[in-house]
């Protein structure tokens, strides 16, 4: 499942810590020996980059530095174990801010020599992935898997091996990030996209028209750049008190009109592909419209639908350590000198 170079040795199940240093959230996460999770805490920096609209990466090292220790006893505290009692950590080695990703990394590697086990490196997509099939071990593959977040709008077909082949993405900015930078020119708080969920929510979703990029004839690939300029150039349009008025439905319109997108392409690939069963995973995935109209879409055609709890949605560590379990049963562990990888792809 990984792409960089590990060792393989072979590695009898229990329980392992995950870690998840990759962005704004430090969280670690327990699993027993069976993948049920036992603990997932997360440590949210938002109000530390929230004045600023957007990550600060110095600030979001640091706040890693301080949270790492306190947030991992506490995960072992709540899953009612000891350290000793670990026999494996699993850690995100990218992709992901550099020094955020250090953090975790280090601490990992630190654990892992203190404890005498294995440590291996996941990919932050990885665990995305890995956390539609945390709740419901038993959801079918073949899936098609959707993985939209700040960073990354990719569409996927998971065979029943595990290995993953894209099948789309996004050509210019991600889900994620079409809703910060719209939340971004609408006035909302950071994060954007719960920020606009929740002013959606008074508004009429089909009000206020914006534009819905197909691009060509069964492309599976996405593109939200237009959305943010249509937005912007809308609101340049209208006076103050038009603003105001008309806050709520500007985000319910500009939020149907990301998922629209995504639902109608998710279940192309679907069709496509010839599968029964559709996970759709990332932070994005906790939007509430999103989550309604996926449900409505999948109940009609009959289909699977994965959508993860909102607790395993945004970044988390129960993921990571899920993503990580696999590579440890498959006999990977990183070497020592294991390094964070801002870039790393899958
Ligand atoms: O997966 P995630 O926590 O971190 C990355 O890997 O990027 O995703 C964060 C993204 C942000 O862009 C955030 O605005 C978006 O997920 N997000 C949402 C919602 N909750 C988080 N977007 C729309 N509606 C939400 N309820
Ligand atoms: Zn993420």
């Amino acid at each position: 499942m990984m792409t960089v170079a590990q060792s393989t040795s072979t590695w009898t199940p229990g329980a392992i810590l995950g870690i998840e240093t990759s962005c704004d959230e430090t969280a670690a996460s327990v699993l027993a020996a069976d993948g049920a999770v036992l603990s997932n805490i997360i440590a949210s920096q938002h109000d530390v980059h929230q004045r600023f609209g957007g990550v600060v990466p110095e600030l979001a090292s640091r706040a890693h530095i301080e949270s790492i220790e306190g947030v991992s006893a506490k995960a072992l505290q709540q899953a009612g174990l000891e350290w000793t009692e670990l026999t494996g950590i699993a850690v995100t080695q990218g992709p992901g801010l550099a020094g955020a990703l250090l953090v975790g990394v280090n601490y990992a590697k630190a654990l892992g020599y203190a404890l005498n086990i294995p440590v291996v490196g996941v990919s932050h997509l990885e665990g995305h992935i890995a956390s539609a099939w945390l709740k419901d071990p038993a959801f079918p593959l073949p899936s098609v898997v959707l993985v939209v977040s700040g960073g990354h709008t990719h569409l996927y077909y998971k065979q029943p091996d595990g290995r993953c082949r894209l099948l789309g993405s996004t050509r210019d900015d991600a889900a994620g990030e079409a809703f910060d930078k719209g939340a971004q020119l609408l006035g909302l708080e950071y994060p954007g996209g719960p920020a606009i969920d929740r002013l959606a929510r008074q508004g009429k979703p089909h009000s206020i028209a914006f534009p819905r990029s197909h691009l060509k004839k069964g492309s599976l690939d996405f593109s939200f750049s237009g959305l943010k300029t249509a937005l912007l150039y809308r609101l340049q349009a209208m006076d103050e008190l038009s603003r105001e008025k008309q806050a709520a439905d500007l985000a319910a319109g500009y939020q149907e009109a990301i998922v629209a997108i995504l639902v109608e392409k998710a279940f192309a690939a679907v069709r496509s592909s010839g599968v029964r069963a559709l996970a759709v995973v990332g932070g994005v995935s906790a939007n509430s419209r999103l989550r309604t109209l996926l449900q409505q879409r999948a109940a009609s055609e009959s289909l699977s639908l994965s959508l993860p709890p909102l607790a395993y949605c945004t970044d988390n560590a129960a993921m990571i350590a899920a993503a990580g379990r696999q590579s440890l049963l498959a006999g990977l562990r990183a070497p020592l000198d294991i390094d964070a990888q801002a870039s790393l792809s899958r």
